[in-house]
């Protein structure tokens, strides 16, 4: 059995995790910056890499204790290679070159969205490929089909903003504070979701992608006229009939054995509750997986790279750091 070592730092979140080919979770250690990066409103590309500098290495130190191991136990070390934020992302690449180098170990480059979309098979050893994934966080929002390591077939993506994002940029509006998501969600529970009239961007259309922009302008265009809750509950709402929709156009064109949802976003309730509902509605087994493998984190990245080390896909130590990278 493998023991992979996993490296996350794309984003605000820093985080080593041991993770072997079984699917084992030996240790696993995050960091989370939102409170240097609060006073902006958003994460701050320069303090997060930063941040990642000061932070990865003790975080390497006190993951490898909790597993009760060393470098040389491990047999491969996994990084995140992008798409990111590109000096966070080269924190952790460079940082996984060189113990890959010092210990005589593979380096296994990962794509941050394949540890996404991975990540429900960790959480849950009996998923099997082909699955229909709905991503949603703050940089990402895509439905994929994913039919095997290396597999994935992109059915959307979005035009504009990701799903987080908006979440993010409303709660900007709405004077509701950073992160936005959780600000959101908690106002739009004292609200009405029918309160406000907001637009449901590409619903209804043959076109498979999300857009999410023209909704937070609306937003802003209505935000004097009525109150944060029962704004923040009719976008909430506005994203949900959104998410559903488009995850229905995807349901029509394949054949998968379940419908799983990833991504900071999944942590909300209503998202999830509709998710679920039409899930059954095609009689399919619904996954989330637990909301911390859910949002960034090093497990994911471990497992990834424990997916691609057991089918012998490992990298050069040139391999390069991608602040752009599809799957
Ligand atoms: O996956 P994640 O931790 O980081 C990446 O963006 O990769 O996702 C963070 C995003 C943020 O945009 C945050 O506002 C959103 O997930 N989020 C939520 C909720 N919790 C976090 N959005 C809606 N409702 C929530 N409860
Ligand atoms: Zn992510």
């Amino acid at each position: 059995m493998a023991l992979i070592l996993g490296l996350e730092s794309s984003c605000d979140e820093t985080a080593a995790a041991l993770v072997t080919s079984d699917g084992t979770i030996r240790a696993h250690k995050l960091a989370r910056q939102e409170e240097a990066h609060r006073p902006y409103g958003g994460v701050v590309p320069e303090i997060a890499a930063r941040a990642h500098v000061e932070m990865l290495g003790p975080l390497i130190e006190a993951a490898l204790e909790e597993a009760g191991v060393t470098l040389a136990d491990v047999d491969a070390i996994a990084a995140t290679a992008g798409p990111g934020l590109i000096g966070g992302v080269m924190v952790g690449l460079v940082t996984g070159k060189a113990l890959a180098l010092a210990a005589g170990k593979p380096l296994v480059a990962v794509n941050h969205l394949e540890g996404h979309a991975l990540s429900p098979r960790l959480g849950d050893r009996s998923l099997e490929f082909p699955y229909l994934l709905l991503l949603v966080s703050g940089g990402h929002c895509q439905l994929l089909l994913v039919e095997g390591v290396s597999r994935y077939r992109r059915l959307a993506t979005t035009i504009d903003d990701a799903a987080g994002e908006a979440f993010d940029k409303t709660a900007k509006l709405l004077g509701l504070g950073f992160p936005g998501g959780p600000a959101v969600e908690k106002a739009a529970e004292r609200g009405n979701p029918k309160a406000v009239p907001l637009p449901r961007p590409l619903v209804g259309s043959g076109e498979p992608h999300f857009s999410f922009a023209g909704l937070k302008s609306a937003v802003a265009r209505a935000v004097n006229d009525y109150s944060a809750e029962d704004l923040a509950a009719s976008f909430q709402q506005a994203v949900v009939d959104c998410l559903v929709d488009r995850t229905r156009l995807a349901l029509a064109v394949t054949r998968p054995t379940a419908l799983v949802v990833a991504g900071g976003v999944a942590a909300n309730t209503a998202v999830r509750t509709a998710l679920e509902a039409l899930a059954a509605e095609h009689a399919l087994p619904f996954v989330a997986p637990p909301l911390w493998l859910c949002t960034d984190n090093a497990a994911m990245i471990a497992w990834a790279g424990a997916e691609r080390f057991a089918q012998g896909l490992t990298d050069p130590l040139d391999v390069p750091a991608r602040p752009r990278w599809p799957l």
